[in-house]
């Protein structure tokens, strides 16, 4: 029996593998709007349980199943047995048993791969304390259509250098071979054992105008994320510096783009001239999600092309 594929972090598709998919992810957005049908997932289901909020992650993963002519469940913590003391593993064990795919949105990122390692079925990763690989394949299907990739280019990662986006960030640079710039304030830099495994592409400025400096892209995420609540003032303070505003766009390469997972706080991590502006791709990033996550879950089920030329 072949072993069950997980997407947990990025690093979990080879480069072969994720150029593969960036490109399929183009193929099936032509396809969707040419009206094509392609039912592949007709009697099969997806399992979605959030332990977070999502707005992007849970339309984008079902409205992808019921295109694909698939179902897809909704689960929460709330109304599952999951919020009264059932394990994860056994979650997974039972999810498995019945569901063709599973995606969870959660905290621990050890407790991810619990879950994953107890289930038969391919366990995604939509976000976690670590990682958020699927925003990742949306955020590089979007250059690729722009630039046809991001190989020779530079891009800066200002903000919270220690969160799940810029770990995610430092693997796609890892893996495509482009330079990531982090600019973050002392204290929220990756953790030197996130640079030791993936931060053979990434450099690190405590200065965000020096960061931007000459780069193709610049991206920002909140400054904080879900389950940091309690921080939210000395962040704040500690971040202030590190908005991306008109002023530091302009050190940037002239055509340089601006991306953000969403959701933003205009006034905050950048201003609203910027994401609303002409150098934004928030919308194109966040329609992505649909594109490239239905290339990973037809990859990860062993349909469609890439799977069956074996990448
Ligand atoms: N970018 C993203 O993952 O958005 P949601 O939190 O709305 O899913
Ligand atoms: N870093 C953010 C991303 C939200 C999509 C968070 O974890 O809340």
């Amino acid at each position: 029996m072949k072993p069950v594929r997980h997407f947990l972090r990025l690093q979990d598709l080879s480069r072969a593998e994720l150029q593969g998919l960036l490109s399929r992810a183009i193929e099936l957005k032509r396809m969707l709007r040419a009206g094509e049908a392609y039912t592949p997932f007709a009697q099969r289901t997806l399992a979605m349980i959030f332990e977070k909020s999502s707005t992007r992650t849970r339309v984008s993963f079902e409205t992808g199943m019921a295109q694909f002519g698939g179902h897809a469940l909704f689960l929460s913590p709330r109304d599952t047995q999951l919020g009264r003391g059932e394990s994860i593993e056994d979650t997974a064990r039972v999810l498995s048993r019945m569901v063709d795919l599973i995606m969870i949105r959660t905290f621990s990122h050890a407790g991810l791969e619990a879950f994953a390692s107890a289930s038969r079925v391919p366990v995604i990763n939509g976000l976690s304390d670590n990682h958020h690989p699927c925003q990742l394949l949306a955020d590089l299907m979007t250059a690729q259509e722009l630039w046809g990739g991001l190989q020779g280019r530079k891009v800066a990662f200002i903000g919270d250098g220690a969160n799940n986006m810029a770990r995610s960030w430092m693997e796609a640079a890892q893996i495509l071979d482009f330079e990531l710039r982090i600019g973050a304030p002392e204290g929220f830099h990756p953790s030197s054992f996130a640079q030791q495994e993936n931060g053979t592409h990434t450099r690190i400025y405590t200065d965000a105008r020096a960061a931007v400096n000459g780069v193709d892209m610049i991206v920002t995420d909140v400054w904080t994320s879900m389950g940091q609540e309690a921080e939210d003032g000395e962040r704040h303070a500690r971040f202030a510096s590190f908005q991306v505003n008109a002023q530091l766009l302009a050190q940037a390469r002239p055509g340089a783009v601006f991306m953000h997972c969403l959701p933003a706080h205009r006034g905050e991590e950048v201003t609203a001239e910027v994401i609303d502006g002409a150098h934004s791709l928030v919308w194109e990033e966040a329609e992505n999600r649909l594109h490239a996550q239905k290339a990973l879950m037809e990859f990860l089920a062993g349909f469609g092309p890439l799977a069956k030329q074996g990448v």
